[in-house]
């Protein structure tokens, strides 16, 4: 795939994952759209990939808020030129047990994971269906497979993001938009950061954003890495509940 003159529209940008395509995308030749909430990072970032004649825009606005998405990307448009590629990679995390769960924190973590991935693919989708090309990419997660122990909030905002992005896949490919869904284990960002409990094949964040980059090129409908955490999470998908649960109760990733 030549990402030169590719315009490429990742949220989260500010940080972690998001920041690493970015840098990588625009080091590739990709004209990038950085949104996040920080503008002060972005206007970082945006200012070390011109340092290196790259092309970038900051774009701080909020997932959340979908008319601010969708000027977002009007904005990127008239600069740039249309989205040919939307990487929807903003996400929170949280670790709560079952019972101090409460409503409106699990309400604030969708509205970003889930509402947020929605107002950033419908911002960009029209304009994709009228040019017959594009692709849509979503930062899911292995977590998106099953449940997990004090994940509650998580595991089902990243399940829906998986299944959302698999339901526009069989509507979107026929009319030319190819759609991936990206399922990373532990990687290592300020999500991670500073967790005590076990991360099993923790990713250093370069090898995972190549691993990212080279399946959105070979527009890869799913893919699921690193590959020993993935065959362990597809094993867990064919046990049967008892010995899946007996298994995942002893294997908390979350302290
Ligand atoms: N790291 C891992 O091990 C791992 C594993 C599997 C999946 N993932 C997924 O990968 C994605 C990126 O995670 P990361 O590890 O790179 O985390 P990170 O370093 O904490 O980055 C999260 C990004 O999301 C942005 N964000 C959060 N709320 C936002 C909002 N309301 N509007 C706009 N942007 C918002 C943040 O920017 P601002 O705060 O500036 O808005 C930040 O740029 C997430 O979806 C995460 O679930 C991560």
């Amino acid at each position: 795939m030549d990402w030169t003159n590719k315009v490429v529209l990742i949220t989260g940008a500010s940080s972690g994952i998001g920041r690493g395509l970015a840098v990588e995308l625009a080091r590739r030749g990709a004209a990038v759209g950085l949104l996040a909430r920080r503008a002060e990072l972005l206007h970082e970032i945006v200012e070390e990939i011109e340092a290196t004649s790259g092309r970038a825009l900051a774009l701080a606005f909020d997932v959340t808020n979908a008319p601010a998405v969708r000027e977002a990307a009007g904005q990127l448009s008239a600069s740039f030129g249309p989205i040919d590629v939307l990487i929807a990679n903003a996400g929170v995390a949280s670790s709560t047990n079952a019972e101090e769960l409460k409503a409106e924190q699990i309400a604030a973590l969708i509205n970003v994971n889930v509402i947020g991935v929605a107002n950033t693919v419908t911002a960009v989708l029209g304009g994709m269906v009228e040019r017959g090309r594009g692709q849509l990419v979503a930062i899911s997660s292995l977590a998106a497979y099953r449940g997990l122990p004090k994940s509650a909030a998580y595991c089902g905002s990243k399940a829906a993001v998986s299944a959302f992005f698999e339901s526009l896949r069989l509507d979107l490919e026929p009319k030319g938009i190819a759609v991936t869904i990206i399922h990373p284990g532990f990687i290592k960002t300020p999500l991670t950061a500073g967790r005590k409990a076990q991360m099993p094949f923790l990713m250093e964040l370069d090898d995972a954003v190549e691993k990212i980059v080279r399946a959105i090129e070979q527009q890869k409908k799913s893919y699921a890495f690193p590959w020993q955490l993935a065959t362990m999470v597809r094993a867990g998908m064919l046990m049967p509940i008892f010995m899946y649960d007996w298994i995942s109760r002893r294997n908390s990733f979350r302290e």
